[in-house]
């Protein structure tokens, strides 16, 4: 064995465990949004910053730098998109980010964090923007040293903080991507909002068993690919989806009596992430090579899922007779096109998480606008509620009534999640760009759907996004999966494709 091999063969082993160590860590994240004991929130966050801390320690370890020495002066690092080089390149990005941050800042940033957090809920419970007022420029200045520490030369601060979730992406091509997506999402807005032709919603919010609910949603994340032998549903406030291991994959929902749907797209968008880590693969787990590629591919999945799928007719040829038989007493008089209609309400409102998806983009360049701004300090945090309402009020002609329902509606900054926001209009756009191709190349693919089999769509997405684990970036994968780079049209077009007709424009 070449001393190369045997320094690759060493970083396997000690990334190994390093991920081994962070799944643990994943699974008390997981039971603390779920089953902990409210008393046992203390202890919790001491058994998880001991992990963050040896984590941090491992990831920092000098001799990580001498194996990767060895590595890229070898074949193993030849071809960009191998197993080998792939994750040579991810841990030696890894390390160099690492080194650069010093121990202390990142306990003070997980202090003020955890502080901040529990700030900002009084704040949003009460709301009073002033009781979160210094928390968020306290973790506004430390995620700017944090960034400035890391910045490389042709790249913005914002960038840094972009990197931690959506890698080989710029604020600068976002920025551009969404000024043409929100120039062209008004006015199709204003054709849907302004059409005669509106949905009845009566039928979404009668009485529905939440125990039938969970029935049809489970049998739906069955049906498009979840593994419930690899995975679990549990219920919670704030539905997430979390990978805690290899063949443990768990989703999360909140269930409401009075909603057919809000759970069930909840448990769709989930399954959607789920089953990108269910099928990512396994051999590589612990290693980039076996891990997603981004926030933005990621949550293209939950969306495509969620959105492309789920809320449209070839899905609900199949299912909605079944949904129609678990509530015959609601359903039975309702067509499947009044149904399509009323999942599909398009309507401009003052909260992110209960937006349609497409005045949804607009919420997040807001807050791609906004946070920007705050990180460069073009934005004083004291003025954020002033700007907030007065942006809000230009993109969505509303009034923002509260602090609540305005700038303290996310927890994304009590947590440091800068650069967070614009991966959700990311993944919108892949989702788009990417079910485009794939209709153009099986273009009868959604007959299959109407008949319960959405084998071919989750072979195409495991073979062609799944499988890659990190060995593109996102922007390479898009171009070397569609031929082009991200193009807001699809997204654009698939809306007018979609909601036109159901609107009669
Ligand atoms: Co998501």
């Amino acid at each position: 064995m070449s001393n190369s091999e045997k320094s690759y063969k060493k970083l396997l082993q000690f990334q190994h465990t390093t991920s081994v160590l962070n799944s643990c860590a994943s699974v008390l994240g997981w039971d603390r949004e779920t089953y902990l004991p409210k008393s046992g929130i203390s202890h919790r966050a001491e058994q998880l910053a001991l992990l963050f801390g040896m984590s941090h320690e491992r990831s920092t370890n000098q001799e990580i730098e001498e194996w990767l020495s060895d590595c890229e002066t070898s074949d193993l690092f030849n071809d960009p998109h191998s197993e080998s080089a792939t994750n040579i390149r991810e841990w030696r990005k890894e390390y160099d980010k690492s080194v650069k941050i010093p121990r202390n800042l990142v306990e003070e940033i997980t202090h003020t964090i955890s502080m901040g957090h529990k700030s900002w809920v009084e704040a949003r419970k009460k709301s009073d923007y002033s009781i979160f007022l210094p928390w968020l420029t306290k973790i506004i200045t430390l995620k700017r040293h944090y960034a400035e520490l890391l910045v490389t030369d042709n790249k913005s601060i914002y960038d840094a903080l972009l990197d931690d979730y959506e890698p080989g992406e710029s604020a600068e091509n976002i920025s551009q991507v969404f000024s043409q997506l929100r120039d062209e999402l008004l006015p199709i807005i204003d054709n849907i909002v302004n059409s005669p032709h509106q949905p009845n919603l009566g039928i979404i919010h009668k009485n529905y068993s939440t125990k039938k609910q969970r029935e049809f949603g489970e049998l739906a994340a069955k049906t498009i690919g979840f593994d419930f032998d690899a995975g679990r549903l549990d219920t919670v406030v704030h539905p997430f989806c979390s990978k805690l291991g290899p063949n443990d994959v768990r989703i999360t929902t909140r269930w409401d009596t009075n909603n057919l749907v809000s759970a069930f797209f909840g448990i769709m968008h989930e399954t959607g992430h789920a089953i990108y880590d269910q099928n990512l693969p396994l051999r590589q787990w612990g290693t980039p090579a076996g891990s997603s590629i981004s926030l933005g591919i990621h949550e293209s999945q939950s969306r495509l899922w969620e959105n492309i799928i789920a809320r449209n007719k070839p899905f609900w040829t199949y299912f909605y007779p079944k949904l129609q038989g678990i509530f015959s007493e609601n359903l039975s008089n309702t067509s499947l096109e009044s149904f399509l209609h009323a999942i599909n309400l398009v309507k401009r409102s003052l909260v992110r998480v209960e937006a349609d998806e497409i005045t949804y983009t607009l919420h997040i360049i807001l807050r791609f606008e906004i946070e920007q701004s705050l990180i460069v300090g073009d934005l004083d945090p004291k003025d954020l509620p002033e700007v907030w309402n007065k942006r809000f009020k230009e993109l969505f002609n509303l009034d923002v009534p509260d602090d609540a329902n305005g700038c303290l509606q996310d927890v994304h900054w009590s947590h440091g999640s800068f650069g967070y926001f614009p991966t959700y209009a990311l993944g919108n756009l892949y989702s788009a760009q990417f079910y485009d191709y794939l209709k153009r190349q099986s273009p009868d693919i959604e007959n299959e759907y109407t008949k319960g089999n959405f084998l071919p769509l989750l072979n195409w997405l495991r073979k062609n996004i799944h499988s890659k684990g990190m060995c593109y970036t996102a922007p390479e994968l898009i171009k070397d999966v569609t031929g082009e780079s991200l193009n807001h049209n699809y997204l654009i077009q698939s809306f007018k494709n979609k909601f036109y007709p159901l609107y009669s424009i």
